[in-house]
């Protein structure tokens, strides 16, 4: 390790994974540990924030041990740590926020405090090494649909934002009305993959006046609806057609918006990012679009999609490089505003 390395001890706990991980200068993973509570969660058919807090209070000290010794350094290594400190349930990130705090006083090194969006973007940092801002971003996860532009190293513009669900949340809604569990997402991307995208026409929302700006009640509505009427009539349903028909209306809503944008602004690169940033349809569709506009396009390996806290570790190095410290008063924001530093 030259002396001059910035490492980061990075911790992630906004929601249902308990994730520590150590990244150097911004883009290299030293390591990646990710425990996550899903399993317990399903049984609920979705996050129980009480029993998230719980898990990470019992997972949080192996994660970091696991993080510190698969990447083969101790504490003494490591420059600064970084934590994820909102937005997300307040009782788990108060968790991850605590010990860090706890790390950072005991160890006298720098304490980052992280937003959770910008730690999304920045997983495209850690996989493609010639990624530098002004690029847009398309933030799509279970929490936040946001088209961003990162016009620096922690500068976002906010372009457009969802007015109601996030795209996350309309894939979990209506993977649970069609019976397939939670996490929705994974599941509908699969079953998908044997319908019809064009078998039932759902409509796209336009919020007046923006845009720029997302709706998807309306299309959870519509299929909802939907299952209703077919129930109602004793209709069989397609499964498979009806969540390929969903997925395609979101991700149309999605790729119009990022594009308008491209367009718009003449902008050459295009990064997503966020959980639903796995997601298969979204990602063949966007690869397509830029490929026709000569954008290059960019997104973080499925793996890194998810949370996890590499991300928290690459966007908290570029933070600890433009001076961002925070004391031991450091709270959880459960609502904080990206571009907000509190
Ligand atoms: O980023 P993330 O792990 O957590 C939040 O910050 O919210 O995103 C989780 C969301 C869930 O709503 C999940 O259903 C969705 O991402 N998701 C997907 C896929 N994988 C995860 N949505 C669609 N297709 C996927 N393959
Ligand atoms: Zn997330």
């Amino acid at each position: 390790m030259a002396k001059e390395d910035v490492l980061i001890l990075a911790i992630e706990s906004s929601c249902d994974e308990t994730a520590a991980a150590v990244v150097k200068n911004g883009r290299e993973v030293l390591s990646n540990v990710i425990n996550t509570q899903i399993d317990i969660h399903t049984l609920y058919g979705g996050v129980v924030p009480e029993i998230a807090s719980r898990k990470h209070i019992e997972n949080i000290n192996p994660v970091i041990e696991k993080a510190l010794t698969d990447a083969n350094v101790t504490l003494d290594d490591i420059t600064a740590i970084g934590v994820t400190y909102g937005p997300g349930l307040v009782g788990a990130l108060l968790v991850g926020v605590a010990e860090a705090k706890a790390i950072a006083f005991a160890t006298k090194k720098p304490l980052v405090g992280v937003h959770h969006i910008e730690g999304h973007i920045s997983a495209n940092y850690v996989e493609n090494p010639t990624l530098e801002p002004p690029f847009a971003a398309l933030v799509v996860s279970g929490g936040h649909t946001h088209l961003v532009m990162v016009n620096d190293y922690g500068k976002y513009e906010i372009i457009g934002r969802t007015r109601d669900d996030a795209a996350g949340e309309a894939f979990d809604k209506v993977a649970r009305a069609v019976g397939l569990g939670y996490p929705g997402g994974p599941k509908v991307d699969k079953l998908a993959k044997e319908g019809n995208p064009h078998a039932i026409k759902f409509p796209q929302a336009h919020v007046d006046d923006s845009p720029y700006d997302f709706s998807f009640s309306g299309i959870k509505s519509a299929v909802l609806n939907y299952i209703n009427e077919c129930e109602m009539k004793k209709i069989e349903i397609n499964k498979a057609n009806l969540v390929a028909s969903f997925q395609n209306a979101v991700v149309e809503a999605l790729v119009s918006r990022a594009m308008r944008l491209v367009d718009e602004r003449k902008i050459k690169k295009l990064a997503i990012a966020g959980g639903v940033a796995s997601n298969s349809a979204l990602r063949a569709a966007m690869q397509e679009a830029c490929a026709e506009r000569n954008v290059e396009f960019y997104s973080p390996s499925p793996k890194l999609c998810t949370d996890n806290a590499v991300m928290i570790g690459s966007a908290a190095y570029y933070d600890y490089c433009n001076g961002v410290r925070h004391g031991y008063d450091l709270n959880a924001v459960p609502n904080l505003k990206l571009g907000e530093r509190i």
